[in-house]
């Protein structure tokens, strides 16, 4: 099923803890035994998906997505089995000496992405070395010490023009080369694209670098940036600075800050903001924003202090309206980038930022006032009637009170004035207030067993036992070995085997087993998802096994019911009667 033994794979999941790794994507809150947290796998707003530390194993009861540490990562990452399980044993540093195809790459362009990666390590390498030692001293005047040139992996291109271009000439075609931009053709050859400058990679979505951003650090240029040219695998329009790293951090606090430059989210990193991106140098566009409405549920926008900054917050705010998102604004002062900004006042002073945002409503109107001269009476007049279409798209009462009383403060108009014009509000009927947004309603996990009839329930009941107790799969292998349905039947058998196999059983092992086959998980989660408690007492195992007992003697009795039509010889037919009364003599002494 896979290249890497069974043993292995069970020596890394036990090196990791779900409980860990769920929770670098998901907040979890411990309640009893169990951890419980919003399903990433489908909208939840109920904190539905619960994860047993001492199965390893997560369930949500509300969509249905169960597995182990492995399948969690599977999904979530949307990666092979093999690489998630590469990635728990990177986690753990569990040495595992196996090529992992790296299944986000496109292998048609694995030359270019190869490139790109190598290119990384070169000019980090430059960086790091005595070449590096100018650049390195700029960087440091920014603040920005070694741990962050490595976490970023900042490089440095140098004033010699061969240096890529010789070393990724001896391992690539040339046409590659040059098609990742990083290297040019002028009449005297190949030379590198970049000269002298800092190096910044740029990540795909899936964290594999797809181009670079070279800044000047130490001779003017005309230009302080210069990014690759785009290709097949780098747009600067589906590109967000950042977004690999961030997803995660973004998920698990609910929002996402959205910068205008690089910097500003290398900055945000170094004083714990993970969950930072920033477009590359572009406006916003339709795949950024449907990017960021997947990242997490709540949008800042913390642009550039200066004119430039209002005004792309400004169409930023235009392009999330298309595709359902109102963001929060983070307007910085005096013309401060964020990079700046916290250099200047620190981390305490860009927390209260962003503990205080503003709405977009009032983003919008202070950002109209700015156009207009307000001891003009026409300017007045026309910034109130823009102020009233900008009001008269709000539903929230409150919210529209508070910007009110800021414009009459401003113009000296009666608020009376303002409200004659608004439309009245839309009640909204399924209105649900904040308080509700924010707190997850939590509802107790509930045994859903209704529907089952009393041989479905006896037979997953057991086998839910089974992964649970080795005595049970004694019991079971003793006096049934034999499931009513087809597939709990299938599973009852692989999950005896597999603890003859292994001399043990437990249902994360179990699930790493079963993931490479759909049937058999399948069944699993039908298992699984009914919630059952652990404790059981003999009685009802002993129940359900006469249950399934009776099932298969009816079975029995049935099919003997028909060989007796289809039996001419009567004496063979009385004989057949026998043993019909012999069944339900067994039966009633169950
Ligand atoms: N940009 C670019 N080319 C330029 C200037 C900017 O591509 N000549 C892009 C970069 O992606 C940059 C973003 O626009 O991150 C924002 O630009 P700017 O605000 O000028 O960059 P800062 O983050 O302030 O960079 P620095 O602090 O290094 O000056
Ligand atoms: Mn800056």
């Amino acid at each position: 099923m896979n290249q890497i033994p069974q043993d292995v794979i069970t020596e890394i999941r036990n090196s990791i803890d779900i409980v860990d790794v769920i929770d670098g994507y998901v907040k979890l809150n411990p309640r009893g035994k169990n951890f419980f947290g919003l399903c990433p796998f489908h909208d939840d707003n109920n904190a539905s998906m619960s994860v047993a530390k001492d199965k390893q194993i997560y369930t949500c009861f509300s969509c249905g997505a169960t597995g182990n540490v492995f399948k969690f990562i599977e999904d979530i990452e949307n990666i092979s089995f093999i690489e998630a399980v590469k990635r728990c044993a990177d986690i753990t540093n569990i040495k595992l000496d196996i090529k992992v195809n790296n299944s986000k790459i496109n292998e048609k362009f694995k030359n270019l992405y190869d490139i790109y990666e190598d290119t990384t390590k070169l000019y980090h390498q430059i960086l790091i070395s005595e070449n590096g030692k100018e650049a390195r001293e700029y960087l440091k005047n920014r603040q920005i010490n070694d741990d962050i040139i490595n976490t970023f992996r900042i490089g440095l291109s140098l004033k010699d023009r061969l240096i890529i271009t010789k070393s990724m000439s001896s391992k690539y075609a040339k046409s590659d080369i040059i098609k990742t931009g990083l290297v040019k053709e002028g009449d005297r050859g190949l030379y590198d694209s970049y000269c002298n400058r800092i190096m910044f990679p740029l990540d795909d979505i899936n964290g594999n670098i797809v181009g670079f951003s070279g800044r000047i650090y130490n001779e003017e240029d005309n230009s302080k940036y210069i990014n690759t040219n785009e290709t097949d695998i780098f747009k600067k329009t589906e590109t967000l600075y950042n977004y690999n790293r961030a997803k995660n951090s973004a998920r698990r606090n609910g929002y996402v800050i959205v910068m205008e430059g690089f910097m500003d989210v290398i900055r945000a990193h170094t004083i714990g903001y993970d969950n930072c991106v920033a477009t590359m140098g572009t406006a916003i566009t339709e795949f950024h924003a449907n990017l960021l409405k997947k990242m997490a549920k709540d949008i800042y926008l913390c642009f550039d202090g200066d004119k430039a900054g209002a005004k792309a917050t400004y169409s930023c705010i235009e392009k999330l309206k298309t595709v359902g998102v109102i963001p929060k604004i983070i307007r910085l002062e005096s013309d401060l980038d964020p990079d700046d900004f916290i250099r200047k006042f620190g981390k305490e002073e860009f927390d209260k930022k962003l503990n205080n945002p503003i709405s977009v409503l009032e983003f919008q109107i202070s950002y109209l006032k700015k156009d207009y001269d307000l001891n003009n009476m026409d300017d007045v007049a026309i910034y109130l009637r823009k102020c009233v279409e900008l009001l008269n798209k709000v539903d929230d009462n409150i919210l529209r009170e508070m910007m009110i009383s800021k414009i009459c403060e401003d113009t000296n108009i009666k608020p009376d004035i303002i409200r004659a014009e608004l439309r009245p509000l839309i009640k909204h009927e399924e209105d649900v207030s904040d308080a509700e947004i924010i707190k997850p309603v939590i509802i107790e996990p509930q045994p859903i067993q209704k529907g089952l009839n009393k041989y479905e329930k006896a037979e997953i009941n057991l086998i839910y036992y089974m992964l649970n107790n080795k005595e049970i799969i004694y019991i079971y292998d003793r006096r049934i070995s034999y499931m009513p349905s087809y597939k709990m039947r299938k599973l009852a058998r692989e999950i005896s085997g597999f603890y003859h196999k292994h001399g043990y059983i437990n249902v994360a092992d179990f699930m790493t087993y079963a993931s490479s086959k759909k049937e058999l998980m399948e069944s699993l989660n039908v298992v699984l998802n009914q919630n059952l408690r652990e404790e059981f007492d003999l009685n009802e195992i002993l129940d359900y096994i006469n249950v399934i007992k009776e099932y298969n003697i009816n079975e029995q009795i049935k099919k003997i019911q028909k060989d007796i039509k289809n039996e001419k010889d009567i004496m063979k037919q009385i004989s057949l009667i026998d043993k019909i009364t012999e069944l339900i003599k067994d039966r009633e002494e169950l």
